[in-house]
Protein backbone atom coordinates (compact mmCIF):
# COMPACT_ATOMS: atom_id res chain seq x y z
CA UNK A 1 0.00 0.00 0.00
CA UNK A 2 1.08 3.38 -1.23
CA UNK A 3 0.62 5.47 2.53
CA UNK A 4 2.87 8.71 1.46
CA UNK A 5 -0.55 10.62 0.83
CA UNK A 6 -1.20 9.82 4.18
CA UNK A 7 -1.57 12.92 7.02
CA UNK A 8 -0.61 12.78 10.18
CA UNK A 9 -2.41 15.37 12.39
CA UNK A 10 -1.12 16.65 15.99
CA UNK A 11 -3.90 18.67 17.66
CA UNK A 12 -3.91 20.41 21.56
CA UNK A 13 -6.50 22.19 21.22
CA UNK A 14 -9.69 19.93 21.97
CA UNK A 15 -10.32 19.21 17.84
CA UNK A 16 -9.11 16.19 15.44
CA UNK A 17 -7.93 18.75 12.50
CA UNK A 18 -10.56 21.22 10.84
CA UNK A 19 -12.64 21.77 14.08
CA UNK A 20 -15.61 20.68 12.35
CA UNK A 21 -18.18 18.55 14.67
CA UNK A 22 -18.37 15.93 11.32
CA UNK A 23 -14.52 15.16 12.82
CA UNK A 24 -16.49 13.09 15.84
CA UNK A 25 -18.65 11.57 13.57
CA UNK A 26 -15.95 9.87 11.87
CA UNK A 27 -14.07 9.08 15.45
CA UNK A 28 -17.12 6.95 16.26
CA UNK A 29 -17.51 5.34 13.28
CA UNK A 30 -13.64 4.58 13.38
CA UNK A 31 -13.98 2.97 17.14
CA UNK A 32 -17.11 1.05 15.70
CA UNK A 33 -15.16 -0.93 12.90
CA UNK A 34 -11.43 -0.63 14.18
CA UNK A 35 -12.17 -1.03 18.39
CA UNK A 36 -13.59 -3.20 21.00
CA UNK A 37 -13.61 -1.58 23.58
CA UNK A 38 -14.99 2.20 22.21
CA UNK A 39 -17.92 0.49 19.72
CA UNK A 40 -20.43 2.58 21.55
CA UNK A 41 -18.90 5.81 22.30
CA UNK A 42 -21.31 9.04 22.48
CA UNK A 43 -19.78 12.16 20.52
CA UNK A 44 -20.14 14.24 23.67
CA UNK A 45 -18.30 11.77 25.52
CA UNK A 46 -15.74 11.75 22.95
CA UNK A 47 -15.19 15.43 22.85
CA UNK A 48 -15.14 15.48 26.51
CA UNK A 49 -12.05 12.75 26.13
CA UNK A 50 -10.64 14.65 23.21
CA UNK A 51 -10.54 18.00 25.50
CA UNK A 52 -8.58 16.90 27.77
CA UNK A 53 -6.22 14.46 26.27
CA UNK A 54 -2.88 16.02 24.65
CA UNK A 55 -1.95 15.41 22.54
CA UNK A 56 -4.38 14.01 20.31
CA UNK A 57 -3.11 12.50 16.99
CA UNK A 58 -5.55 11.78 13.85
CA UNK A 59 -4.65 9.83 10.75
CA UNK A 60 -5.86 11.21 7.41
CA UNK A 61 -6.24 9.73 4.04
CA UNK A 62 -7.72 12.81 2.23
CA UNK A 63 -10.82 13.76 4.20
CA UNK A 64 -11.32 10.45 5.74
CA UNK A 65 -10.38 9.33 9.11
CA UNK A 66 -8.41 6.13 9.23
CA UNK A 67 -6.12 6.13 12.70
CA UNK A 68 -6.59 7.61 15.89
CA UNK A 69 -4.50 7.91 19.36
CA UNK A 70 -4.75 10.21 22.46
CA UNK A 71 -2.57 10.64 25.60
CA UNK A 72 -2.30 12.34 29.07
CA UNK A 73 0.39 13.29 30.39
CA UNK A 74 1.63 15.09 33.77
CA UNK A 75 4.80 16.31 31.02
CA UNK A 76 7.69 14.78 33.14
CA UNK A 77 6.83 11.90 35.38
CA UNK A 78 4.03 9.85 33.77
CA UNK A 79 2.00 9.37 30.79
CA UNK A 80 -0.36 7.44 29.52
CA UNK A 81 -1.90 6.43 26.16
CA UNK A 82 -5.15 5.44 24.91
CA UNK A 83 -7.35 4.89 21.86
CA UNK A 84 -4.53 3.57 19.46
CA UNK A 85 -6.52 2.33 16.15
CA UNK A 86 -5.75 1.58 12.53
CA UNK A 87 -8.56 0.90 10.28
CA UNK A 88 -8.69 -2.40 9.31
CA UNK A 89 -8.16 -1.43 5.60
CA UNK A 90 -5.23 0.28 6.23
CA UNK A 91 -3.33 -1.94 8.61
CA UNK A 92 -0.03 -3.44 8.18
CA UNK A 93 1.57 -0.69 6.62
CA UNK A 94 3.58 1.06 9.21
CA UNK A 95 0.47 3.68 10.41
CA UNK A 96 0.05 2.06 13.72
CA UNK A 97 3.74 2.02 14.14
CA UNK A 98 4.02 5.84 12.99
CA UNK A 99 1.04 7.01 15.31
CA UNK A 100 2.60 5.60 18.13
CA UNK A 101 5.59 7.26 17.73
CA UNK A 102 3.89 10.61 17.20
CA UNK A 103 2.77 10.40 20.28
CA UNK A 104 5.99 9.15 22.03
CA UNK A 105 7.70 12.44 20.27
CA UNK A 106 5.33 14.60 21.54
CA UNK A 107 6.73 17.91 23.61
CA UNK A 108 4.25 16.93 25.92
CA UNK A 109 5.25 12.90 26.39
CA UNK A 110 8.49 12.41 25.29
CA UNK A 111 10.52 13.58 28.39
CA UNK A 112 7.95 11.53 30.89
CA UNK A 113 9.86 8.94 32.82
CA UNK A 114 7.45 6.36 32.07
CA UNK A 115 5.22 5.91 28.96
CA UNK A 116 1.95 3.56 30.28
CA UNK A 117 -0.93 1.67 28.42
CA UNK A 118 -2.96 -1.56 28.71
CA UNK A 119 -3.23 -3.54 25.96
CA UNK A 120 -5.46 -7.06 26.07
CA UNK A 121 -4.40 -8.69 22.34
CA UNK A 122 -1.34 -5.86 21.20
CA UNK A 123 1.57 -7.11 23.21
CA UNK A 124 3.89 -7.90 20.40
CA UNK A 125 3.18 -4.76 18.12
CA UNK A 126 4.10 -2.70 21.03
CA UNK A 127 7.34 -4.54 21.91
CA UNK A 128 8.25 -3.57 18.20
CA UNK A 129 8.07 0.38 19.00
CA UNK A 130 9.85 -0.43 22.41
CA UNK A 131 7.02 -1.02 25.09
CA UNK A 132 8.14 -3.96 27.86
CA UNK A 133 5.42 -5.82 29.65
CA UNK A 134 4.94 -4.54 33.17
CA UNK A 135 2.54 -6.89 35.23
CA UNK A 136 3.38 -5.84 38.66
CA UNK A 137 1.79 -2.73 39.07
CA UNK A 138 -1.65 -2.22 37.27
CA UNK A 139 -4.99 -1.26 39.71
CA UNK A 140 -8.21 -0.50 38.40
CA UNK A 141 -11.38 1.11 40.26
CA UNK A 142 -14.49 0.20 38.08
CA UNK A 143 -16.05 3.73 38.30
CA UNK A 144 -19.46 4.81 36.89
CA UNK A 145 -20.21 4.18 33.02
CA UNK A 146 -19.91 7.15 31.39
CA UNK A 147 -22.71 6.15 29.26
CA UNK A 148 -25.81 4.00 29.67
CA UNK A 149 -25.33 0.67 27.93
CA UNK A 150 -27.24 -2.74 27.98
CA UNK A 151 -25.98 -4.87 30.20
CA UNK A 152 -24.58 -7.26 27.56
CA UNK A 153 -21.99 -4.26 26.48
CA UNK A 154 -20.59 -3.46 29.64
CA UNK A 155 -17.71 -6.23 28.87
CA UNK A 156 -16.45 -3.67 26.37
CA UNK A 157 -15.72 -1.27 29.39
CA UNK A 158 -14.16 -3.31 31.28
CA UNK A 159 -11.33 -4.26 28.54
CA UNK A 160 -8.48 -2.33 28.37
CA UNK A 161 -8.21 0.18 25.68
CA UNK A 162 -5.14 1.10 24.00
C1 LIG B 1 -2.61 -2.49 16.65
C2 LIG B 1 -2.74 -1.66 15.38
C3 LIG B 1 -2.88 -0.19 15.76
C4 LIG B 1 -1.47 -1.86 14.56
O1 LIG B 1 -1.56 -1.01 13.43
P1 LIG B 1 -0.78 -1.37 12.05
O2 LIG B 1 -0.81 -0.15 11.20
O3 LIG B 1 -1.35 -2.62 11.47
O4 LIG B 1 0.70 -1.67 12.59
P2 LIG B 1 2.08 -1.48 11.78
O5 LIG B 1 1.86 -1.88 10.37
O6 LIG B 1 2.60 -0.12 12.02
O7 LIG B 1 3.01 -2.53 12.51
C5 LIG B 1 4.19 -2.13 13.20
C6 LIG B 1 4.97 -3.36 13.57
O8 LIG B 1 4.21 -4.15 14.48
C7 LIG B 1 3.99 -5.45 13.92
N1 LIG B 1 2.63 -5.83 14.30
C8 LIG B 1 1.50 -5.14 14.06
N2 LIG B 1 0.45 -5.80 14.59
C9 LIG B 1 0.96 -6.91 15.13
C10 LIG B 1 0.39 -8.01 15.84
N3 LIG B 1 -0.92 -8.08 16.08
N4 LIG B 1 1.22 -8.99 16.28
C11 LIG B 1 2.54 -8.94 16.04
N5 LIG B 1 3.14 -7.91 15.40
C12 LIG B 1 2.36 -6.93 14.96
C13 LIG B 1 4.15 -5.28 12.44
O9 LIG B 1 4.51 -6.49 11.81
C14 LIG B 1 5.23 -4.25 12.36
O10 LIG B 1 6.48 -4.86 12.56
P3 LIG B 1 7.83 -4.28 11.89
O11 LIG B 1 8.08 -2.96 12.55
O12 LIG B 1 8.86 -5.29 12.16
O13 LIG B 1 7.54 -4.13 10.43
C15 LIG B 1 -3.94 -2.13 14.51
O14 LIG B 1 -3.79 -3.51 14.24
C16 LIG B 1 -5.29 -1.89 15.16
O15 LIG B 1 -5.86 -0.82 15.06
N6 LIG B 1 -5.81 -2.94 15.84
C17 LIG B 1 -7.15 -2.85 16.44
C18 LIG B 1 -7.18 -1.90 17.58
C19 LIG B 1 -6.23 -2.28 18.66
O16 LIG B 1 -6.18 -3.41 19.11
N7 LIG B 1 -5.44 -1.28 19.09
C20 LIG B 1 -4.54 -1.42 20.18
C21 LIG B 1 -5.28 -1.19 21.43
S1 LIG B 1 -4.26 -1.43 22.86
Amino acid sequence: MDCSHIQFCVAEDGFLRDRKSHELIQLQALFEVASFWAKKRRIEDLSIAIANSNPVVSVWDKDRLIGFARAISDGIYRATIWDVVIHPDYRGAGLGRKLVETVLSHPRINRVERVYLMTTHQQRFYERIGFASNSSTTMVLYNQPPAKLPAQEMQFQEAPGG
